[in-house]
């Protein structure tokens, strides 16, 4: 097969939403679709669920929370889907962040008694600035939830999206008779745990056919009938050239518990949804086709396999194809390397591969060579753009509770740096170390990892930091001034970039406002130099 029709074959994606809100549960259905697991009848187990949750690290066996953000490949329909999982815990948002670069489109999964919840929004956020293609799928329709036009309201409001409603409720919760597959024209009945059966699916091309007050009874029928009228005043019809911009939202209804209206969305996804998208680089913008492979490291995973020290790290093929034992340029350190076991993800499985094409993840087995946002290619200097570092919203003090450990302890923390889990932030005036995360249980992490990989202890103290900012200005001599200034809140990233730290919310808006001539950020990119 050539490299166009390998590319052409591909769909990456994630699934964002808040926790709860059954994204684990609609993985897992999906993973069923493509003969990725399989299981007596849909119902969920937890030995799946650990599947579909990647429960790979300890760590998380320990908290329950999918720490790990990991890739689950399958066929459906001839299409090779490649699902990257993100955490849904806040506290790793910026893991899910950071992997939302490595997908081409994204499937948002909203429950339909809570609406649009914070997380959603971040998440659906950061998705919007990049213009990612994006399906929203509402979900637990078989329960008591808010009326669909409300629904349709905030996902409009809150998430800032122009919703178009490719399928439609009959009724909800215990009255829940059903979707109804606009685009399809096609009434798709309800029967509880995924026992649907062809009668189920029943053409309507109009709606004021009796069948459908047969099907629904006479109330939910008149309801379709008006609401659907009032659908097309509202909404726009389907255009997929503005849903692949990121202008257009498809939604969908169904259970995912149930294994309802999962199908069809999976069926509109393989079809709708885009292949590998070009990547912008500080040099050019990368075109999956070219000839030549290049590709970038979106996160890095530490010792899955507990036996070795190892880390895993996830390359996001970008163009050409990869291939094993073949030398590729790491641009950051200027030095070839070779691959002789890069991993490939079927669902739970690992096996490693010869070759992968643009779309696909491969794990790169690494002893430390890699940060995140690190690009390999066959020579060409690239460097991938818009892998962000955010800035952090919880600080300590980060000290040595083992001096004997040192060494180990200094170790230790620069490889969870090189892996996104938290910031170290050294301070200008004392030099004292400040370990700053998105959320309070990286802390947790930081400390478990260090003694269980490392062998060293830490130990944390409590410092008053409201927000980190970047900062830069157009003149040299102003952010000297500044910094020699306000030395006491100025620490540098471990790149070397200087940091503003603010106490508070209120010193941060002062300083901002009596500094003019400097510029402060609240994401830095990361870049691979
Ligand atoms: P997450 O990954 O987004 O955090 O959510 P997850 O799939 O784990 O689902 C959260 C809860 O919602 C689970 O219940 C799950 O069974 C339930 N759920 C998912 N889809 C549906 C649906 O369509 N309808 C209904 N009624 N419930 C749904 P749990 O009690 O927390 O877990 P479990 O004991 O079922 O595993």
């Amino acid at each position: 097969m050539g490299l166009q029709q390998e590319i052409d074959k591909r769909k990456t994606f994630g699934i964002i939403s808040h926790p709860d809100a059954g994204k684990t549960t609609l993985t897992e259905k999906l993973l069923l679709f493509g003969g990725a697991i399989q299981v007596a009848g849909a119902v969920k187990s937890n030995k799946i669920k650990k599947h579909a949750t990647s429960d790979f690290m300890e760590i998380e066996k320990q908290r329950g929370i999918s720490v790990a953000t990991s890739v689950m490949a399958f066929i459906y329909r001839d299409k090779k889907i490649n699902i990257l999982d993100t955490p849904g815990h806040k506290d790793f948002a910026e893991d899910t962040f950071r992997t939302l670069t490595a997908v081409d489109s994204a499937i948002v999964v909203i429950d339909v008694a809570k609406g649009v919840e914070e997380q959603t929004e971040k998440l659906v956020s950061v998705c919007k600035t990049r213009n990612t293609p994006m399906i929203v799928f509402i979900n637990k329709m078989d329960r008591e939830g808010k009326d669909g036009f409300d629904l349709l309201d905030e996902v409009e409001q809150k998430l800032n999206m122009k919703a178009c409603p490719l399928s439609w409720p009959v009724g909800m919760g215990q009255d829940f008779k059903g979707v109804y597959n606009i685009y399809e024209k096609k009434l798709n009945l309800f029967s509880p745990h995924g026992k649907q059966v062809d009668e189920d699916i029943i053409a309507i091309e109009d709606l004021s056919d009796p069948i459908l007050d047969e099907k629904v009874g006479e109330r939910l029928a008149n309801e379709l009938r008006e609401e659907i009228t009032m659908l097309e005043e509202v909404y726009p019809p389907f255009d997929r050239e503005s849903y692949l911009r990121g202008e257009l939202n498809p939604i969908f209804f169904g259970s995912a518990i149930n294994n309802f209206g999962v199908k069809e969305m999976l069926d509109a996804f393989v079809e709708i949804a885009p292949g590998p998208l070009a990547r912008v680089t500080e040099e050019r913008t990368v075109e999956p086709d070219e000839a030549k492979f290049s590709g970038f490291i979106f996160k890095i995973h530490a010792n899955m396999d507990p036996k070795h020290r190892d880390r895993i790290a996830f390359l996001r093929i970008c163009s050409g194809t990869f291939e094993r034992n073949t030398n590729y340029l790491h641009v950051r350190q200027g030095k070839k390397m070779k691959f002789s076991n890069p991993t490939a993800f079927m669902a739970s499985k690992k096996s490693i591969v010869d070759e992968a094409f643009p779309g696909d993840i491969v794990g790169l087995y690494d002893s430390g060579n890699f940060k995140i946002g690190d690009s390999m290619t066959e020579g060409e200097q690239l460097h991938f753009k818009g892998i962000p570092s955010f800035s952090p919203e919880q600080f300590r003090f980060i000290d040595n509770a083992d001096p004997m450990k040192t060494k180990q302890l200094n170790k230790g923390v620069l490889q969870l740096m090189d892996e996104g889990v938290a910031q170290l932030f050294v301070k200008e005036d004392t030099n004292r170390k400040i370990i700053g995360t998105v959320g309070a249980l990286q802390f947790d992490v930081i400390q478990y990892r260090l003694e269980h990989e490392y062998g060293a202890k830490c130990s944390y103290e409590p410092i008053a930091i409201h927000k980190a900012a970047w900062i830069d200005a157009d003149d040299p001599a102003a952010l000297k001034a500044f910094i020699n200034r306000r030395k006491n809140n100025i620490a540098k990233d471990k790149d070397g970039n200087h940091v503003f730290l603010a106490e508070s919310r209120w010193i941060l808006g002062s300083v901002e406002e009596a500094h003019p001539e400097i510029n402060f950020h609240f994401s830095s990119e990361i870049r691979s130099k």
